[in-house]
């Protein structure tokens, strides 16, 4: 099988083809390429060694047919091919032994008991197949300890409550198994400058970001509405340097002990590390203390620690042990009012000129990103109203919830300052 065949692609194609990653992700416009690229790899993979077994799944049959069907049976080279492609099927067979065979996800029966097991599994529009299909039906078929499936997942966006956000998220965090990529339309294809243009000049801008630009949009009840991954996730910010000064941002939270940490730079605020999971406030320090020894540090503790008790033993609160711990806290007596604080994050994220001042670690703040991505008011009680609350019951807030006290505290809005009030009378 060493006939050589010729396949071109972009070059957002091929870095995604290149990648070692077992579990590929991949978050792009509409009509990029998405699915081409995955015929492309599951036809190198059936031609690399034989007896290969790659299935391409859709949310439908159907669809998976108009995606795929038609570009597979147009790359793949007569000379490989053992027969004709089979249509009923939807199966292309090998002269090496290798098969790639189309499946829908509205025939779950027909997922089962694949056997021999897949080798390689493409998911296509990942984010319109229904949940929890990748945790009970693909990583069951990922498990053969011979075979070793790789997966390949592809879609453009459909919120952040979903499947394919989290395992997107999974893939920013730095590890080997696991990568994802976000491609936006015009960045990676500027052949179609125009078809962006009129899609640009008819859909809404939410819809036009979600199709075009694959931004994980969140819905109307997001908290953090100016919170954008292009402008406030950055691969580039600069370490700590020997002589900065640690700020770390903690919800109390038995067992998740959510806690940010900070660089304050000029007026700006940028979120290079995160901790997490931490039994206690005890054992969060000892975590702190061993990442940031020697150092000076300031923490941004949720208000209600200064009368928590941490422990029953006299009157040891989380505020007590901060202090023992030789870390300065800056926590307000009673928590501002959560609209305040909301209003206060938003305006650094994004002024009205356009200004950001807060930035976050690609790599290492990946908990804190989703949570300024997911936190939403509660249903009812949302944006706009002065007693709106966020909504707990998803447990995404927690980090959030420090960068609000962070915030806050470093830049409190208008209601512990005197306002402003502008002459006006020139206007009508
Ligand atoms: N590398 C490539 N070479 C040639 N044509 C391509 C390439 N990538 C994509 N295309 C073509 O672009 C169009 C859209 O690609 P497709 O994979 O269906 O997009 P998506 O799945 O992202 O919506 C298709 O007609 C496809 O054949
Ligand atoms: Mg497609």
């Amino acid at each position: 099988m060493n006939e050589k065949y010729e396949v071109s692609l972009f070059p957002f194609q091929q870095e995604v083809f290149d990648h070692k990653a077992r579990f590929k992700i991949v978050a792009a416009g509409r009509r990029t390429g998405k699915s081409y690229l995955a015929c492309v790899l599951a036809y190198h993979h059936a031609l690399e060694k034989p007896n290969r077994r790659a299935i391409l799944i859709g949310p439908t049959v159907s669809m998976i047919r108009e995606s795929m069907w038609t570009t597979l049976k147009s790359l793949v080279a007569p000379q490989h091919m053992s027969g004709l492609p089979r249509e009923i099927d939807l199966e292309i067979r090998f002269v090496n032994g290798s098969k790639i065979s189309l499946k829908g996800f509205d025939r779950p029966d027909a997922l089962r008991g694949i056997s021999p097991s897949p080798s390689y599994i493409v998911l296509d529009e990942f984010a319109f197949i229904k949940q929890h299909a990748f945790t009970e039906v693909v990583l069951p078929m990922t498990s053969d300890p011979v075979r070793k499936a790789s997966v390949l997942i592809i879609s453009t966006p459909k919120g952040v409550s979903n499947d394919f956000y989290n395992l997107f998220c999974k893939g920013q965090e730095p590890n080997e198994l696991w990568k994802s990529w976000q491609f936006t339309a015009a960045n990676v294809r500027p052949d179609m400058a125009e078809e962006i243009e009129l899609a640009r000049s008819t859909l809404d801008l939410l819809t036009f970001q979600q199709e075009y630009a694959a931004t994980f949009n969140t819905s109307g009840d997001s908290v953090f509405y100016n919170f954008n991954r292009e402008l406030h996730v950055s691969d580039n910010l600069l370490p700590f340097d020997a002589h900065e000064d640690i700020h770390i941002s903690i919800d109390f939270n038995v067992k998740i002990m959510a806690a940010s940490v900070w660089a304050h730079r000029g007026d700006q605020l940028h979120c290079l590390d995160e901790f997490y999971g931490s039994a206690d406030t005890t054992s969060l320090i000892r975590k702190i203390k061993k990442a940031y020894p020697n150092r000076s540090i300031i923490v941004y503790p949720d208000a209600s620690g200064n009368a928590r008790k941490s422990s029953a033993a006299t009157g040891t609160t989380d505020f007590s042990l901060l202090r023992k711990a030789d870390f300065k806290i800056r926590a307000r007596n009673k928590q501002p009012r959560i609209i305040d604080s909301v209003n206060c994050v938003n305006s650094l994220l994004q002024d009205a000129a356009g200004n950001c001042r807060v930035y976050f670690n690609k790599h290492k703040c990946t908990r804190t990103i989703a949570s300024m991505e997911q936190t939403a008011w509660k249903p009812g009680q949302t944006a706009g109203m002065d007693a709106a609350i966020i909504d707990k019951s998803k447990n995404n807030e927690h980090f959030s919830d420090g960068v609000r006290y962070i915030c806050e505290m470093l830049y409190p809005i208008s209601r512990d300052k005197p306002t402003v009030i502008r002459d006006r009378s020139w206007s009508f």
